[in-house]
């Protein structure tokens, strides 16, 4: 019988080089997309992980691809980043498995698309609690511990429509530009205390995006071909969709020590989707 061979999901990232050896990371959102690239990304630079997520249903899960494919450490943490105990429980599982939290990749985010007087108001707050809030949740965790130990580095993931607007999307449009802005708000107020707070705004990535309104435990369908051809279209310059790869390198640097003067940044990764109209 012949061979399967499986492709691996993260093809696109090169071997490590010990750019996060020693740090502790937490990553929210960090089972699917970006934030499971970027989680693995981190483990495979040398970091400790602990990987938070509301669902667990891909297989295999974050912490386990991490241990199988990176033979790195990392825990999961089934966490909602509307709920500040789930939070406040994230930052004491690092402390306590890993004994210092030195990164904090506030990621995990949804969107509704509809037009404003379309949206419930139960719809409206959700965006809002898992978008904006949850950046506000995930800081009030973690900074106590940053300020603690005189260091700790925070990214947020904002979006390219969080510079740009949108058609029917105005929860996501809302609070990606303020999480823009608090990323800067944050900067200025830690960054005399040793820490760092920065942003990433990605163009149009190719993720599962799966979990919806109401939001659903499963894999979607996945994308056509059609849909991947218009959203990749809006990348204007390497006209095709990103992968989480190219996402996760850009969190790489703004956690690392390359970038230690960095801070306050929204660091747009979009192959172009904002440099013309
Ligand atoms: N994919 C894109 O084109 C794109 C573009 C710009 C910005 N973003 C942003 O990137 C981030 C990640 O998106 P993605 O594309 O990887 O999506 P995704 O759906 O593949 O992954 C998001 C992950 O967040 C988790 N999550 C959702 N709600 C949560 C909650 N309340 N508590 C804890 N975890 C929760 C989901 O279970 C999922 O694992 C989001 O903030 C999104 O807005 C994505």
């Amino acid at each position: 019988m012949a061979e399967v061979i499986l492709k691996d999901e993260h093809d696109m990232l090169r071997p490590g080089l010990g750019r996060l050896k020693g740090k502790v990371a937490i990553v929210t959102g960090a089972n699917s997309g970006i934030g499971r690239a970027t989680s693995r990304l981190f483990a495979r630079e040398g970091a400790k992980v602990v990987c938070c997520d509301i669902q667990e249903t891909i297989s295999p899960r974050i912490d386990q691809l991490i241990k199988e494919k990176e033979n790195g450490d990392a825990v999961f943490a089934l966490c909602d980043v509307t709920k500040q105990e789930d939070l406040d429980k994230a930052v004491k599982t690092a402390v306590d498995t890993f004994g210092k939290v030195d990164i904090l990749y506030n990621n995990a985010g949804a969107g509704i698309r509809k037009k404003i007087h379309e949206h419930t108001d139960e719809e409206w707050n959700f965006v809002l609690n898992t978008n904006l809030n949850a950046m506000y949740r995930g800081a009030k965790a973690v900074m106590p511990t940053f300020i603690k130990q005189g260091h700790g580095n925070m990214v947020t993931t904002a979006s390219t429509f969080g510079l740009l607007a949108s058609a029917e999307y105005p929860g996501y449009c809302a609070t990606k530009a303020a999480i823009i802005n608090l990323t800067r708000e944050m900067a200025i107020d830690y960054g005399p205390l040793g820490i760092r707070v920065n942003c990433v705004c990605p163009g149009a990535i190719e993720t599962p995006r799966f979990r919806g309104f109401p939001p659903r435990p499963t894999l979607g369908e996945g994308m056509t071909d059609e849909q991947r051809k218009r959203m990749g279209a809006s990348n204007k310059a390497l006209l095709r969709m990103g992968r989480p790869e190219e996402i996760a390198y850009g969190v790489l640097f703004l956690v690392s020590d390359e970038a230690t003067f960095v801070t306050g940044h929204a660091l747009v990764v979009d192959g172009g989707q904002t440099i013309a109209v």
